[in-house]
């Protein structure tokens, strides 16, 4: 049988079809492994089921001849070194599809959370601040008729374009890789970048991080927004600035942000994010349904297996090392 690692407890639909085809060493901590104990969880192994906070670079991979597989728990692979995976023919794997509709939902939690006000006003009841109904309290902004900015035109974002039309939105959309075809299908418009932010109430982020989306969201860009956007990230904490952002926040240069992903994450609690009262911050939590999260250990399990039975993969994101190999 084949050694796996898995490090950190998945749900059981994953970890049963890794049971049934592997030993498995499983990382039962709370907590990510450091980069000794990963060293350590992944020695001997022939396949890894990683998360986005296990750091696999080439100095990891050549410390594992036998990794044939890194099958990441998530559809973002950017803790993943892939062109040194490939360099030295390892497959890595990702968790696409499964999730994004459970996420394009949680953007949209995001999004009205902020525009209405939703936690200020929760934790204004729990402060024993409520004394009577006011007509200026807590006063927020209409989604209905507003126009939405997607930064990131690909499966999640496109799936947020289609929540947009039950609020009757004007959607704008910024791709690195436009279709026309499908903007037209989703009755969104295509922009340029700083159209796309000067013009929108709300922009929301769907881009994967790369070298060209890494903090493509700075002080300019930032500038751009109108002074009562609002910024929803749901994509990667890179992507924004965060020094700007929290300089654009304090200084009224856009109106909010909502935050499922933070640079650095997690985000430390003295962190001037957390303070700013325009500012929402959850702990990276776009994708947690039981049913999507479930899901994704299925798939990245059938990822891992597969390569290690020497089939094709649902989802890899280095092919070429499957043909290499042929
Ligand atoms: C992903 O899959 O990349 C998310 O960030 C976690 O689900």
């Amino acid at each position: 049988m084949p050694t796996v690692a898995v490090t950190r407890v998945i749900p059981e639909a994953g970890l049963k079809l890794l049971r049934d085809a592997a030993e498995i060493r499983l990382w039962e901590e709370e907590l990510p492994p450091d980069a000794a104990a990963l060293a350590e969880l992944l020695q001997g192994c022939d396949g890894a089921l990683t998360l986005l906070t296990d750091t696999i670079d080439g100095a990891v991979l050549d410390r594992e001849p036998n990794l044939k597989v890194i099958s990441n728990f998530a559809v973002g692979y950017d803790n993943v070194d892939v062109p040194a995976a490939t360099a030295r023919g390892v497959a890595v794997c990702n968790t696409p599809d499964v999730l994004t509709e459970t996420t394009a939902d949680f953007a949209w939690a995001l999004l009205m959370a902020a525009a209405r006000r939703v936690v200020e006003g929760a934790d204004y009841v729990r402060a024993g601040k409520w004394q009577t109904w006011g007509p200026t309290l807590l006063l927020g902004r209409d989604l209905t008729g507003a126009t939405l900015g997607i930064v990131g035109f690909g499966r999640i974002g496109r799936e947020v374009a289609k929540r947009a039309r039950g609020f009757e939105m004007r959607v704008l959309a910024f791709d690195a890789f436009p279709d026309e075809t499908v903007a037209r299908e989703l009755g969104a418009e295509l922009r340029s970048l700083d159209d796309l932010l000067r013009e929108s109430d709300f922009v929301t982020l769907h881009v994967a991080l790369t070298p060209e989306t890494h903090q493509m969201m700075g002080t300019r860009e930032l500038g751009l927004m109108k002074p009562e956007a609002i910024l929803v990230n749901a994509a990667r904490g890179p992507v924004v600035d965060t020094g700007a952002l929290v300089t654009a926040l304090r200084d009224g240069v856009i109106g909010g942000a909502a935050l499922d992903v933070t640079d650095p994450e997690p985000l430390p609690v003295d962190h001037p994010l957390v303070a700013l009262p325009n500012a929402l911050v959850v702990p990276h939590m776009a994708s947690a349904t039981v049913a999507t999260r479930d899901r994704m250990a299925e798939v990245a399990a059938r990822n891992l297996l597969a390569v290690l039975r020497s089939e094709r993969p649902a989802h890899i994101v280095n092919p070429e090392v499957l043909e290499r190999e042929r």
